[in-house]
């Protein structure tokens, strides 16, 4: 693995935010022996790094964002991200796919939203590391004066932000490192960049899971919902708990240092949704949610929900 997306590109970087104040510092340390049950890292094994990473970035303790990554064919991940994203895959080989379907449902929401929906804000929160598609280049080939915040509180998606920050001059694209768990913070950040009292579409692709307490999570997505205003969307996809092998290796994901990841229910992932009119064709799996039109005729069956609701 190693060859994959050029997270390089240079934009119009607007700002990147953080709420406590103060930027990032890079320094260049990298020492580490990465293991996990036993299995070790060592010097000889053929793992692709993306070089040098910045001090402040532990890789000796497997990432979410960097799991994902390495699952998206990406290349900004450390040998025991590989370690860990090849254990899962191996206990539970559709995983790449649900990472790239869950993509591709990301794509299709963003369209709709900026096409269909009128939507010209967004908030995406745990955005993950720069990929083929971010949101704000989707959202901006439909309309270009689309506005974007990005939230996340990885280290390392804060050293790429400026890939996320090529927004388009009619538009604006900004950078808030922050947690999930302070929807305030995120809401007060995301004011210098969005208009709160104008519709914004809240994008939470792959995040809840990280929130281990269902009603605890339910209640994050609602505070963030109070401060936007009627006619705002959530746009949400999740893993569930519907196949053995997605919960046996997520089980395994979870033992291995990394923050937890918890399946739901696909009730539990319509559950988000209370409150909210739900938008053709509800909650369903995420390779059904308004799929592109396929010549083969093909739906992979997939551990994975998505919906897309409007606030009346
Ligand atoms: C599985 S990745 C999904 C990335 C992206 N949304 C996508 O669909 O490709 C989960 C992301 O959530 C971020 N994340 C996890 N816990 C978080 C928290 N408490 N606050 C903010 N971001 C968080 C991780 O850093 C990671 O980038």
């Amino acid at each position: 693995m190693g060859a994959g997306f050029d997270v390089g590109a240079q934009g119009r970087c607007r700002e990147i935010l953080r709420p406590g104040g103060g930027r990032s510092s890079v320094g260049l340390e990298f020492a580490y022996r990465p293991s996990w049950k036993g299995i070790s890292v060592t010097s000889s094994d053929s793992f692709a790094t993306p070089g040098e990473p910045p001090s402040e970035i532990d890789t000796s303790v497997p990432h979410s964002a960097r799991i994902w990554n390495y699952w998206l064919g990406g290349k900004d991940n450390y040998p025991i991200d590989q370690l860990i994203g090849n254990q899962v895959r191996d206990t539970y080989p559709d995983i790449v796919f649900a990472a790239q379907a869950s993509r591709h449902y990301l794509a299709r929401a963003v369209r709709y939203l900026a096409g269909e929906a009128g939507i010209r804000q967004f908030l995406d929160v745990g955005t993950g590391l720069p990929t083929a598609d971010n949101t704000h280049e989707i959202a901006q080939r439909q309309a270009p004066e689309c506005r974007i915040a990005y939230v996340d509180n990885d280290p390392l998606v804060l050293v790429h932000a400026n890939a996320l920050l090529t927004s388009t001059p009619e538009g604006a694209c900004a950078y808030i490192e922050a947690d999930l768990k302070d929807p305030d913070t995120i809401l007060s950040a995301a004011a210098g960049t969005l208009d709160l009292s104008r519709p914004v579409a809240l994008i939470l692709n792959g995040i809840m899971g990280h929130v281990a307490d269902t009603a605890e999570a339910h209640g994050i997505v609602r505070r963030l919902l109070d401060g936007l205003p009627s006619g705002s969307y959530l746009s949400l996809s999740d893993g569930t708990d519907t196949s053995e092998a997605s919960v046996q290796a997520h089980d395994e994901y979870n033992e291995s240092g990394a923050v937890p990841y918890n399946l739901r229910s696909p009730e539990e992932i319509a559950g988000f949704f209370d409150g909210l009119e739900l938008v053709e064709p509800g909650v369903v799996p995420f390779t059904g949610w308004r799929p592109d039109p396929d010549p083969f005729g093909s739906q992979q069956e997939i551990d994975g929900y998505a919906g897309v609701g409007r606030k009346p």
